[in-house]
């Protein structure tokens, strides 16, 4: 050894290893699997192997920058080289063990009792109200206030989410579990991302269910405090999915302020009566447009997030909030396009506001089971 200082041994560089954590699973490395070998050099070069999940791994950049950082605040250590390997099919069936549990089926994790997440439907009868746009901005609304969140893009047809998330990644696979790509904070799986370009999907009801299912069983989502489902337009085959397959799952209904698409959007509450389903709220959506001079126009009319709430009210028994009216904004359908939601890009605009004082009513009741209905029947049923 040169220098009189000290080098640090195999044990302290896996200690400080502890600190780097896949990106993706949010766990340490060292829990995982993921460290191949350690060897110190008299020369105080550390040499750190590192098993990736997957080959082409898209944030082994972020994990060599985590693992040099780590590495090299110990004293001692004057550089730190890292090799990135692949984990072999054996490796990655242990890990997903590891993380998943050996069920030879997947379960849904938000369907078991006792799970902490918040599930939020997001509905509407009619289409074009603004589902995907309201869903996505209280996503990352959500994750602003710090809450870990997830959305499932369950509109097979439209699925516009990953869009407005500026979500460009593919998931990666590891074994049979599927890693959502991240953006802003928000894990987002979607139909889009398994489809090759823009071809049109035309999938039948059995296959809806299967997709959705595998899109809540085999994607590795972590411990979500929210999932937000942004469901297709309509009281179809999806929600009835979704009732069966969580049934704890609340409904979100989004709405305009014009009378008809109000009636449609009862509708689709509606449906929450039959599956049991608690509503959690109203939306109104496009609810003004409001000029420079501070005058609002009633572009779509008035009053039908209103009438929603009031509805949903009687037939459900309890109060169903109205939970916010969001204006019209151009710059909502613009950083919408962009991929970064007004929340993000216009924290100040009317429209985020309105919204992010959603996503907090929405969050405010943290993981617990209070106030989650029983999933029991009475007697005779
Ligand atoms: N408050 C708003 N101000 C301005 N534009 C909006 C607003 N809300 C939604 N839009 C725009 O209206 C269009 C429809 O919105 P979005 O795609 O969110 O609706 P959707 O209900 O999910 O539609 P679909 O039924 O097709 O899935 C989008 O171009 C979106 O950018
Ligand atoms: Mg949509």
């Amino acid at each position: 050894m040169t220098g009189t200082q000290q080098l640090p041994s195999v044990d302290d560089v896996r200690t400080a290893l502890k600190d780097v954590y896949d990106p993706e699973i949010k766990k340490p490395i060292t829990d995982l699997g993921m460290v191949k070998d350690v060897a110190i050099g008299d020369d105080g070069v550390v040499d750190v192997g590192i098993y990736l999940t997957v080959a082409g791994c898209p944030l082994k950049a972020t994990l060599t920058a985590d693992t040099k950082k780590a590495v090299s605040k110990l004293p001692g250590v004057a550089d730190v080289r890292v090799e990135l390997d692949v984990m072999s099919d054996e490796q990655r069936t242990e890990l997903r063990k590891s993380l998943r549990g050996d069920a030879a089926e997947p379960v849904i994790p938000f369907a078991q009792p006792g799970s902490m997440t918040r599930v939020y439907c997001v509905a509407s009868g009619k289409g074009g109200v603004g589902k995907s746009s309201v869903t996505v901005n209280l996503a990352v609304a959500m994750a602003e206030r710090g809450l870990s969140v997830g959305v499932v893009d369950a509109d097979i047809y439209g699925h516009s989410v990953p869009r407005m998330l500026g979500a460009r990644e593919k998931p990666t696979k590891v074994d049979t579990m599927i890693m959502p790509p991240q953006a802003h904070g928000v894990k987002v799986i979607s139909i889009g991302m398994f489809t090759p370009g823009n071809a049109p999907v035309v999938w039948r009801g059995p296959m809806l269910h299967r997709a959705l299912q595998q899109f809540l069983a085999d994607v590795f989502w972590g411990d979500l405090d929210i999932l937000l489902l942004d469901l297709p337009p309509g009281t179809g085959d999806i929600a009835i999915s979704v009732a069966q397959l969580i049934p704890n799952a609340e409904i979100l209904v989004v709405t305009t302020p014009q009378q008809a698409a109000a009636e449609v959007a009862e509708r689709a509450g509606a449906i929450a009566m039959q599956t049991r389903q608690r509503v959690a709220g109203v939306i109104e959506n496009m609810s003004w447009l409001e000029t420079p001079t501070g005058e609002r126009i009633e572009v779509f009319g008035a009053g039908g997030g209103q009438t929603v709430a009031d509805s949903l009210s009687k037939s459900v028994g309890s109060t169903v909030p109205l939970l916010g009216q969001v204006p019209l904004d151009p710059r909502l359908r613009e950083q919408g396009d962009e991929g970064t939601p007004i929340v993000l890009s216009d924290p100040e605009a009317p429209a985020s506001l309105v919204l992010k004082d959603a996503a907090k009513q929405l969050s405010v009741r943290a993981r617990g089971l209070a106030g989650m209905m029983l999933n029991v029947s009475p007697a005779g049923r």
